[in-house]
């Protein structure tokens, strides 16, 4: 069968033939429809997440396909190596969940993954109650928009966005946000506003980034043994696009009342994961959430890999 093929972590995936995958005794063969191209999958296929496989296989997390009898399914965690970017992928059927028909195969490929990562941290890693304040460090992308969307729908009365890049404070405030920090000003301001922010109250922290703004915001969390006992935060590491690392001193942590904690593959079971994506794929209709994608050939994997869009890439076999 055709797939996009991992030779080698330095390549992009190639278009090429790759060996088909028999299902085992818990597993259903899917016929891939769409699969999406996720700041994850360019990870892996990079050698660059703790998930990372060796070479040769097939990149892919996830996607959407029919089973042989028919049923059109959101699918993931195709058995290695035949990553979702195949023809045919074998996945075992407790990872499959059956797609509502008002979900086009492009959207739910596309939403899954960005639209887990708030769902999940918000559903099975920190109880967020109805009325509090979730403030998404890294907004801009698929997954920062959608944790705005996803925190008002599960009852968030105030969400707060930051980002790089200030030309996106209307869409974010269009999507639901109620408040704009930009993060490219100097680490005072940035601390300065964190902590004008915390004052107000800010209950969750979904982040993005990590790095420096995820610092600034910490630093703003201490209170420096004011006598009072600092405000509860529970700040939930999903990505580290600002940085792997950050210097945390122990008495900054110790003075604050943040949580440390993160949402991801590992924090959050496989099975807890996909029930996520399938609650968050089955409120996509009625909540309107909304995701940018665009279908490539898969065909033309290579090109995919190289080019740069604010739309999320769908590759169809
Ligand atoms: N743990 C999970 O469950 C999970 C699930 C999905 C995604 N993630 C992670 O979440 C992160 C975001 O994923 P995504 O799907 O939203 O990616 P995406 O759609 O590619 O968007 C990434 C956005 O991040 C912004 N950005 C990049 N570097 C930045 C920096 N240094 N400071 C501020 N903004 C920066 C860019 O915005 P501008 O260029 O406009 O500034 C871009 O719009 C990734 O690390 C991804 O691996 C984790």
């Amino acid at each position: 069968m055709k797939a996009a093929v991992v030779d080698s972590f330095a390549n992009a995936p190639r278009y090429a033939d790759f060996a088909e995958p028999s299902a085992q005794a818990d597993e259903v063969i899917v016929n891939v429809r769409a699969a999406a191209l996720s700041q994850l999958v360019r990870l892996q296929a990079g050698g660059k997440h703790y998930t990372s496989g060796e070479p040769p296989f097939v990149p892919g997390a996830d996607g959407v396909g029919v089973l042989e009898d028919g049923q059109r399914v959101y699918f993931a965690f195709p058995r290695p190596p035949v990553g979702a970017m195949a023809e045919r992928v074998a996945v075992k059927s407790a990872y499959t969940v059956a797609l509502p028909d008002d979900l086009d195969d492009i959207t739910a490929a596309a939403i899954a993954n960005p639209g887990m990562s708030s769902w999940a941290a918000l559903t099975e890693r920190v109880a967020m109650q109805p009325g509090e304040t979730v403030l998404v460090n890294g907004a801009t992308g698929a997954s920062g928009r959608l944790a705005i969307q996803i925190a008002k729908h599960l009852g968030a009365a105030k969400v707060i966005a930051t980002g790089r890049n200030p030309a996106t404070e209307p869409e974010l405030r269009a999507l639901g946000a109620d408040d704009f920090i930009p993060l490219n000003q100097p680490r005072e301001a940035l601390t300065a506003a964190f902590r004008t922010a915390i004052a107000a109250g800010v209950d969750v922290v979904l982040d993005y980034l990590w790095g420096p703004s995820a610092e600034a915001f910490l630093a703003a969390a201490t209170s420096h043994g004011a006598g009072e006992a600092a405000p509860s935060i529970s700040f939930v590491n999903i990505g580290s696009l600002g940085g792997t690392e950050i210097n945390l001193s122990a008495g900054a942590l110790r003075s604050s009342g943040v949580e440390l904690l993160g949402s991801g593959l590992g924090s959050v079971s496989h099975t807890a994961l996909v029930r996520a994506i399938g609650d968050m794929l089955a409120a996509v209709h009625s909540t309107g959430f909304q995701v940018q994608a665009e279908a490539v050939p898969l065909a033309d994997v290579e090109s995919a890999w190289a080019r740069e869009s604010s739309a999320r890439l769908v590759l169809t076999p």
